[in-house]
Parts: structure tokens; C-alpha cells; sequence
């Protein structure tokens, strides 16, 4: 047997290395120039006006419900099938995560099951763009637009996705991306807000850093000044230099890290589609897939192992996978803070019982991507009912 390829791994080449490097020597370790550079080309990148670089994909989140004024008893709409981040934010505001059901095929919101949940309370919604597929955002969009909602998208795991052939990060009111040692680019941990409204921007931007007024960053080097301002009570979100030294040298290879990604998926689902027993990920044809998350669903009725035997036996055989998500509402914390019930979203409550995330990284080789296939086809023909 092989040593074990894990469920993901970055990849930090020797550029990456020396710019992180070059950082640690500048004498600027902090916020500083790297951040600002990074931001500066991230929006270029997604071509957006607004890029709020913070230290995590939950900061920036977090900072994006605050700057379009999210108070106590408010109600955001959020998808079950998602990570706590998305939720936990909400509560931050002593606000109510509400939940909704998703889509079995794509695992994303199922979009026709948010109206029956929008009250005078709905503040917002946040849509997830679940794996880094694009929910559908014209349709997002047009609830927002009939009941004055604000939409903040969760696209934590979709850089690059393009929604109609647009990039993600421009259709809501804040997009919020994370940096997370998984996800498509990495700065260890991070994240950023992008925004097309100035007000959002500046507001994020004061927050982020103890909501000290404007390029507090700036106090201790030559251009800055001793004085300062605290403006409101903010957090300390600020991302440092050394993260987005990692980040520029990340940035430049995304779309490289997308096509490897995608050939790695296409691969996959050739590979499993004489398999009946397994279903391949659904893309819908108005985007594209960043491939953060390769999702099988595995037909129980066919098989003679669960899901939890399926990943013990490929953690066996060698490989890491994961589940992406054990929902919101079978987790104690949401049940017991909100009430949540297993028979308030069928879909989600049944689909996780049968799904499973397999590795797929730009460093995994292609023996490695063999590898997995040779042994998801086989536990599969050993367990077949
Ligand atoms: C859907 C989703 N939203 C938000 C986050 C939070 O991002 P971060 O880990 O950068 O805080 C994650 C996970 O990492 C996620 O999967």
C-alpha cells in the first residue's frame, strides 16, 4: 500500500517561500504594504471595487452582517448545508440563523424554499456557493430586490466561480471569501470582504481594526501619526504581511490551482460513471465549478456498508476523506438554541447520510487521483448488495 494521501494539503512552492521570507526581513510584519498590495490585486482579480483583506473567511463574514447593520432579534436566511461560520456570525448579533433546506442534486439552497421564510424580521440573506458552485443569483437577487434584503455571499469555497460569466464577488451586497489552509488559495488562515458600495467598504475597513478611523495601519511608520481615533467599539481582524505575502504568491497561481482542480473532477467523474452506485457531482450550465469540494453520493440502498464504513475503508486503503457538511440542524448547538427538527429539511437531513467529500488538490499527482479511483471502485464492488 501507498502512504496516505490526505484529505487536502496546500501547495507552498519555493515563490511563496521567498516572498513570505522578504516579508519576515522587510522590518513590516503586521498590516502594512503586502496587505495592501493583495487587496489591490485581489480586486482586480475578481474586478470588484472594494477588497477588505482580514484574518479569517468568518472575520470577514462577520464584519459584512455589522457594516449593512444587522441588530439583535434580526433574521438571516442561511442554508443548513453549510459550515457553522456561516451561522455562527449571525448569532454574534444575538440575530436568528434561519435555515433552509438544500437542493439534492447540487447540494446548494434550494432557492424556491427561501420566500416561505422571509418575515418583517429578514434582514438578509447569505447565500453559500456550496463546493464552489454559484447558487442562483438572479434569483437571490430578486427576492432581495421584492422584500429590501441585503445579500451577503458566503464564497468561501468559490474562487474562481463565475456565475453567468461573471466572477463571484459582485452580485451581493459584500462577498466574503476565505483563505483557510483548504480552500483554492491559501494564506494559512484569512479572508476577505469585496464590496461595490463605498459606505460597506469604509465601514469594514474601520472595524477591522478596533474601529480606529482610517489607515490606523499606517501609526507607526513614516507617513503616519501618533494621534488616532477610535470612531466605534471595532474588532481586530486586520490580516497580517506575512499572510498576504503568501496570498499575492498564491493570487498569481489561481487559475492554474482551478485547472488542475477541474481536470482532477473530470476526471473523477469519468471515472465513476459507469458506477451506479455512486452519483457525481450535478454542475448547473450557468457557471463554472471551482472544484474546492469533489462530493459523491453513494446509493445506501445499493450497498451493503454505510457512508462512515466507506470512508473507514478508504481511510484503510490509504486516502482521506471528508463530509462537507454534517447540517446545521443535526448539530446540538442550533437545535437547542433555535429548535431545529430533522423533519423541517428532508432533504438535507437525508442526503447526509450518503454523501462524501473525496480529495482533490492541485499538488495531489495524477497516481494519486488513480489511486483513489481504483479504491473507491473497488470498496464499491466488495460491498455491492
Ligand atoms: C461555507 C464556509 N463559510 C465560511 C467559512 C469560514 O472561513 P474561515 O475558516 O476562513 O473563517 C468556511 C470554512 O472554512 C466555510 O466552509
Amino acid at each position: 500500500m501507498k502512504s496516505f494521501i490526505p484529505f487536502s494539503l496546500p501547495l507552498i512552492e519555493e515563490e511563496e517561500k521567498k516572498d513570505v521570507l522578504d516579508a519576515l526581513d522587510s522590518g513590516w510584519i503586521t498590516t502594512g504594504p503586502r496587505v495592501k498590495q493583495f487587496e489591490k490585486r485581489f480586486a482586480e482579480y475578481i474586478n470588484c471595487k472594494n477588497a477588505i483583506a482580514v484574518n479569517s473567511g468568518t472575520a470577514a463574514l462577520h464584519l459584512a452582517l455589522e457594516a449593512v447593520g444587522l441588530k439583535e432579534g434580526d433574521e438571516v436566511i442561511i442554508p443548513t448545508m453549510t459550515f457553522t461560520a456561516t451561522g455562527e456570525v449571525v448569532t454574534y448579533f444575538k440575530a436568528k440563523p434561519v435555515l433552509v433546506d438544500c437542493e439534492e442534486d447540487t447540494l446548494l439552497i434550494d432557492v424556491g424554499k427561501i420566500e416561505e421564510k422571509i418575515n418583517k424580521k429578514t434582514k438578509a440573506i447569505i447565500p453559500v456557493h456550496f463546493g464552489g458552485q454559484a447558487c442562483d443569483m438572479e434569483e437571490i437577487l430578486h427576492l432581495a430586490r421584492k422584500y429590501n434584503l441585503k445579500i451577503i455571499e458566503d464564497a468561501a469555497h468559490s474562487l474562481p466561480t463565475k456565475y453567468k460569466s461573471k466572477m463571484i464577488g459582485t452580485f451581493g451586497d459584500i462577498t466574503c471569501f476565505s483563505f483557510y489552509a483548504t480552500k483554492t488559495i491559501t494564506t494559512g488562515e484569512g479572508g476577505m470582504a469585496c464590496t461595490e458600495n463605498n459606505e460597506f467598504a469604509e465601514r469594514m475597513k474601520i472595524m477591522s481594526l478596533h474601529g480606529i478611523n482610517k489607515d490606523a495601519w499606517k501609526r507607526y511608520n513614516s507617513e503616519g501619526s501618533w494621534n488616532y481615533e477610535v470612531i466605534e467599539g471595532g474588532y481586530k481582524y486586520n490580516m497580517t504581511d506575512i499572510a498576504a505575502a503568501l496570498g499575492i504568491a498564491q493570487l498569481k497561481k489561481c487559475n492554474k490551482f482551478y485547472r488542475r482542480r477541474e481536470q482532477i473532477a473530470n476526471t473523477y467523474t469519468k471515472a465513476f460513471k459507469e458506477i451506479p452506485e455512486i452519483n457525481t457531482p450535478f454542475v448547473k450550465e450557468y457557471g463554472t465549478h471551482a472544484w474546492h469540494l469533489y462530493v459523491i453520493q453513494l446509493d445506501l440502498a445499493m450497498l451493503k456498508i454505510n457512508r462512515a464504513q466507506f470512508i473507514e475503508k478508504m481511510k484503510e486503503n490509504g486516502v482521506g476523506c471528508s463530509v462537507h457538511f454534517i447540517p446545521l440542524h443535526l448539530h446540538p448547538y442550533y437545535k437547542k438554541a433555535f429548535g431545529y427538527e430533522h423533519k423541517e429539511f428532508p432533504v438535507a437531513t437525508n442526503v447526509y447520510e450518503r454523501i462524501v467529500s473525496l480529495p482533490i488538490y492541485p499538488k495531489m499527482t495524477n497516481q494519486d487521483v488513480d489511486y483513489i479511483i481504483e479504491n473507491v471502485k473497488k470498496i464499491i464492488k466488495k460491498n455491492k448488495r
